[in-house]
């Protein structure tokens, strides 16, 4: 089959054309049973392509026909041995993948800065987490990636861990020496899996970091939905054979995924996979050219700052993703938050994140000059507000969240006798519990760690800047769930 082929989309837009007497599930029946308001927005052609898995539709729990025909064209396109479609984001893709290497008290290596999901798989499948602590850029107060001594060292001393998990690309676009550190880990016969899912596109252009499946990952969970043009929620898995089974992949991506997978989810990850290979190169070079300029011109802004390659070169920062822009707003004396409101309510620009420093705007196939020349405008307008409204901000004292030391597995906390504390006095006690921001997801504290007092100013910070602390659940943050104590009787 040819990659200008789609299966899975063209078979059911086949499907639907004959237009069959439907007495199967979703109810809507092609739309004629759902809100009429939401059936004019939302249009006859993608409720009649809402389908389920009917004999000629395949099944992607055991998929022999159209389903596994997208799948392996999405597997040669990635240069992986197998491709499995995820109808549960990258989150479900890397629990799997978690879970296919480790049982429970199996050592897992993992960067302390993993997405919630990583650490949700922990907790599920009883691993251990092998802690590597990632590279802190305190200029921009955000983590990078993981350095190759630190890898080496945590191989080192845990030759016997199932696996090793490395976030490549990071959120922020930044990727470490992928080969080297897939090349050191598989002299200990250990598996790589890769967090790629903010690198769909880079397999597809020889200017972006190196892809897991180049780097010779044996796993790669990647966001398709994210910067390869498929819908929310529609991820893949690719996997290597060797170091992993794809049979094993299989039915545990099948144990985590719903029975009711949405054809619309899983047609738009075919489609995608067709854009990617036949035009994927050429909308990415134009891609990353808007982004250089949209780098250039705000870099000509005062008081703004926009990373670019001058930040590769240290242990952790190999390479970068041009596409994102991080922007930093240290400089204007206002948090990331701020920006992000500001440009909401005076521009009704949407940005990708912010944090207590930077702003993260993400550039994609679907932009063009006039949204980057409006970004640009707009953050001009910011700049002058800021300065005319507040001589006297002053630069911010870059702050970052301790990794906090871990005095039980995460599974042994979570499944604890627990109680709740004010969050005010929870400091010493050990968490049951996640806090994070998201965006990004990545845990401030995970169940089984010692609650720091400098941690819970870091959050406080966070909450008083407007930014998304979510996990616990008291979700006003007033209380913990830790570990109880038992006082000792007399
Ligand atoms: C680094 C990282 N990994 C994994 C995920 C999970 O991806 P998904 O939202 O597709 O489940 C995210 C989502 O933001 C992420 O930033």
């Amino acid at each position: 089959m040819s990659q200008n082929e789609t299966p899975l989309f063209t078979g059911l837009v086949e499907h639907a054309k004959k237009n069959p007497i439907q007495f199967h599930i979703p109810g809507h029946k092609k739309g004629t049973g759902i809100d009429p308001e939401f059936r004019n927005f939302i249009g006859d052609n993608a409720l009649s392509i809402d389908l389920i898995n009917i004999g000629p539709l395949d099944d992607l729990h055991q998929p022999k026909g159209m389903i596994k025909q997208a799948q392996d064209l999405a597997a040669q396109a990635f240069g992986a041995d197998h491709t499995f479609f995820s109808v549960q984001g990258t989150s479900g893709a890397i629990m799997t993948m978690v879970m296919a290497v480790c049982g429970p008290g199996d050592k897992i290596i993992v960067p302390r800065n993993v997405h919630k999901s990583v650490m949700s798989a922990i907790v599920f499948s009883g691993a251990v987490p092998i802690f590597i602590h990632p590279e802190i850029d305190n200029t921009l107060g955000i983590s990078h990636g993981i350095t190759i001594d630190s890898v080496e060292k945590a191989l080192e001393q845990h030759p016997d861990a199932k696996g090793l998990l490395v976030i490549n690309p990071t959120y922020f676009g930044i990727s470490a020496d992928l080969k080297k550190i897939v090349d050191l880990a598989h002299t200990y016969d250990i598996p790589v899996l890769v967090d790629e899912a903010h690198g769909v596109h880079i397999h597809f252009h020889d200017g972006l970091p190196m892809s897991a499946m180049q780097a010779g990952a044996d796993m790669a969970a990647t966001s398709v939905h994210k910067l390869g043009g498929s819908m929310t929620q529609s991820s893949i898995l690719n996997v290597k054979e060797g170091l992993v089974s794809p049979n094993r992949v299989q039915s545990i991506l099948s144990m985590l995924t719903t029975t009711s997978t949405s054809y619309l989810l899983l047609a738009s990850l075919d489609v995608a996979r067709k854009q990617l290979v036949t035009r994927g190169y050429e909308l990415i070079e134009n891609t990353i050219q808007l982004a250089n300029y949209m780098r250039d011109k705000i870099n000509e802004i005062e008081n703004l700052f926009c990373v670019g390659r001058e930040i590769l070169g240290t242990k952790a920062t190999f390479d970068l993703d041009p596409t994102k822009l991080i922007i930093s707003v240290k400089d204007l004396g206002i948090t990331g938050s701020d920006a992000e409101l500001w440009l909401r309510e005076t521009y009704n620009i949407e940005v990708e994140m912010s944090d207590l420093y930077n702003i993260l705007c993400i550039v994609t196939p679907g932009d063009t000059k006039k949204e980057a020349d409006l970004l640009i405008a707009a953050l001009s307008k910011l700049t002058e507000e800021v300065a005319d409204l507040s001589e006297s901000k002053s630069v911010p004292e870059v702050l970052l969240p301790d990794i906090p030391v871990l005095a039980l597995s995460p599974r042994d906390a979570f499944y604890s006798e627990t109680e709740v504390v004010p969050f005010d006095e929870s400091a010493g006690r050990v968490i049951a519990e996640f806090v994070m921001i998201y965006p990004p997801g990545i845990p401030i504290f995970i169940p089984g760690e010692i609650i720091t007092e400098e941690n819970l100013s870091y959050i406080r910070t966070n909450i008083e800047a407007g930014l998304p602390v979510q996990g616990p659940e008291d979700a006003e943050l007033h209380f913990l769930r830790v570990i109880k104590e038992h006082r000792a009787i007399r």
